[in-house]
């Protein structure tokens, strides 16, 4: 059976906890549609609790986008937190708590200071707490793949029988290794079954070691159903999973994980590439899937062998991450439909027919003073017009 993966896309969360990567609320707005169109299905849009500013962001990414994607925020284990995210979330179709905690020892006896049974309990009484809002709560078990397996194994048992509809096992710190992570996630798969074989299993797998997208294959392999990921990989220290690795892996090799995500993949380079201006962050050039020499073949040998027949080096055509779009340079001449096309390309939305108005307006004073206008002229007209500029 080929089974669907859930993507959960934690740009706007752990991905903003990069240094030097704070966005404005417009720009969350801004990506938060374009993870839309890129058809992920979570979105957590935020940590309300952290700040005013959050608190908005969530509430208007749930109001704007959350029809037909699901939008969550992250808690820490306490009512405040829980009614925060409540508060910002409400707004979406299909709206989610997500809660954390740790299980390890370091968090329990140096983060928390209480006994193992203490945290637990704080735990079931968050989730029981969370589930009188609403029906979908996740639990995340922070430091899971440094945690003791059966004190692991009690958390989740008791907070699935508290109301927790989605278990996520986090590889906080990005200590696990892909064989011994993937071994974690079947364990926890096989008693989970015998508890409550609704409750979706999830991994959040950090990038410390390089392997957060080995990890986070090998958990799939392994029975997770549920991916946790960002765009470009941001996120705290040495970033979180890479969406859209782990997403081409699992397309490149379907028939090795007979699984496969609802994602649109030509969607994702303009993805990275709107995260990555609006960020300010740039993308290593030989990044997989989305760097500038993704799909660039320099060597002799490999030119002569794509020239008999593409697939003699390339596993996955470019335009499967969307990587056909050749940059056109648009003048006063190039009409509405080219600049729309500029505009979106470079992942902005156009649904607003007043708005495209006064860009198009934008564009043609520009066009007529420069003659010539770029991508990057394009993403700057935008990015001015809607307040975008951090
Ligand atoms: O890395 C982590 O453990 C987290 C949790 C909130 C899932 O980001
Ligand atoms: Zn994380």
């Amino acid at each position: 059976m080929n089974r669907k993966i859930i993507v959960f896309d934690t740009t706007l969360r752990d991905g903003e906890q990069v240094p030097g990567a704070k966005l404005n609320i417009q720009q969350k707005v801004e990506i938060a549609q374009q993870l839309k169109r890129l058809n992920v299905d979570i979105i957590e849009a935020g940590f309300p609790a952290s700040s005013a500013g959050d608190f908005q962001a969530v509430r208007q990414i749930a109001r704007s986008v959350g029809d037909s994607v699901s939008i969550t925020a992250l808690a820490r284990a306490v009512k405040s937190d829980i009614d925060a995210v409540y508060e910002s979330v409400k707004l979406a179709q299909n709206p989610l708590i997500h809660i954390v905690l740790g299980t390890s020892n370091i968090h329990v006896e140096k983060k928390f200071n209480r006994s193992k049974e203490a945290i637990m309990q704080m735990g079931v009484d968050a989730v029981k707490y969370a589930s009188t809002l609403l029906p979908n709560v996740q639990y995340s078990t922070e430091d899971a793949s440094r945690s003791d397996f059966e004190y692991l194994w009690s958390t989740i048992e008791a907070v699935v029988k508290a109301g927790a509809t989605m278990i996520n096992v986090p590889d906080t710190v990005g200590y696990a290794v892909p064989e011994e992570f993937g071994e974690l996630i079947r364990r926890i798969n096989e008693r989970l079954k015998n508890v409550n074989d609704k409750v979706i299993l999830s991994v959040h797998c950090h990038n410390d070691l390089g392997l957060a997208t080995a990890n986070t294959l090998s958990a799939v392999k392994n029975g997770a159903e549920k991916i946790e990921c960002t765009i470009n990989g941001l996120g705290e220290r040495a970033g979180n999973a890479s969406l859209e690795e782990v997403v081409m892996g699992l397309k490149v090799r379907e028939g090795y994980y007979n699984c496969h995500t609802d994602i649109d993949t030509k969607e994702l380079l303009r993805t990275s590439r709107l995260v990555s201006h609006l960020t300010g962050l740039d993308v290593q050039v030989n990044k997989a899937i989305t760097g500038e020499n993704a799909f660039a073949h320099s060597s002799g040998i490999h030119q002569d062998g794509l020239l008999k027949d593409k697939q003699v080096y390339e596993i996955m055509a470019p335009e499967e991450v969307g990587s056909d779009s050749m940059e056109l340079i648009l003048t006063a001449r190039s009409g509405r439909h080219a600049f729309k096309n500029a505009v979106e390309k470079i992942g902005f939305d156009t649904s607003d027919a007043t708005d495209f108005e006064q860009l198009f307006e934008k564009f043609l004073t520009l066009a007529d003073a420069k003659k010539e206008v770029y991508d990057h002229d394009v993403f700057y007209l935008v990015t001015n017009h809607r307040n975008l500029d951090a």
